[in-house]
């Protein structure tokens, strides 16, 4: 089926390796901001060599596994609670990714992998959701190997909120600065942070990414809530954050 819309072209040259996936495959198995454009960003960041072993960790319906796989040749475990391991599994068939691409259901606070199995663990739009706690770098660092990295993109603020929060960044509760999820990584004493960024134009390509998902007709409910909230804000408050760090 053709769409009706496509990305503005900048985006074929800001994310070329994003750029090969279809459109209808990208909304379909969306579950917030465009996740193959946060990978790639985040991939530019963290080492990666061919054959080595990611968690990639909140991976929803597990298109940034698929996408580390096939862009990176990494052989990757697609870690979600909210999705069925089983629908990731006719996903990563359709791509012929069965020797390299592994689904698994598991809570992020109960993992079931071997101390010090991966090379790196991966997450784009979901360390948010488990892991602002101060004991859980501790805890996740175990599944990694000495000198690994942990690479993290997750919505945050740019800028700290005023005392009184505007009410349409209320149900956002869980979001951060760079500069606390730099302290909260820093302050265990397990990692060197290597990077730290703000996405420098994050809250557009956020609106554009659903702009063209709603032009097209691809939106789902969820989307909509976004897009209103982002025109609400305009950048203010709203972008993404990105941190790299190596386990000590
Ligand atoms: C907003 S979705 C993003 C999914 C995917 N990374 C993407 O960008 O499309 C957040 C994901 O985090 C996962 N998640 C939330 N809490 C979790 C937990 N406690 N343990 C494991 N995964 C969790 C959910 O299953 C969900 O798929």
């Amino acid at each position: 089926m053709e769409t009706k819309a496509v990305f503005p072209e900048k985006y074929a040259q800001l994310y070329p390796r994003s750029s090969k996936y279809p459109l209808e495959w990208v909304y379909q198995n969306q579950m917030g901001p465009n996740a193959l454009w946060l990978m790639e960003w985040l991939c530019r960041n963290v080492t990666l060599s061919k054959g080595s072993r990611v968690l990639d960790l909140g991976c929803g319906c597990a298109m940034s596994s698929i996408f580390l796989a096939e862009e990176y040749d990494l052989v990757v475990w697609a870690n979600d609670l909210w999705i069925e391991p089983s629908s990731n599994w006719e996903r990563i068939q359709a791509r012929k990714l069965q020797g390299q691409v592994f689904p698994i259901k598991a809570e992020a606070h109960a993992l079931p992998y071997a101390h010090s199995y991966f090379d790196l663990i991966l997450s784009v739009d979901a360390y948010h959701y488990f892991g602002t706690s101060d004991e859980y770098m501790a805890e996740i660092l175990k599944f990694l190997k000495p000198k690994g990295q942990i690479g993290i993109v997750v919505p945050g603020f740019v800028k700290e909120l005023p005392e009184e929060v505007p009410d349409y960044l209320a149900p956002f509760h869980e979001f951060h600065t760079l500069s606390w999820w730099k302290r909260h990584w820093e302050k265990t004493g397990l990692v060197r942070v290597d990077i730290g960024l703000e996405h420098p134009d994050g809250w557009q390509e956020w609106l554009d990414f659903l702009q063209v998902g709603i032009d097209a007709q691809l939106a789902q409910d969820r989307d909509f809530e976004d897009y209103e909230m982002l025109l609400k804000d305009r950048g203010e408050y709203m972008g993404f954050i990105q941190l790299v760090a190596t386990k000590l």
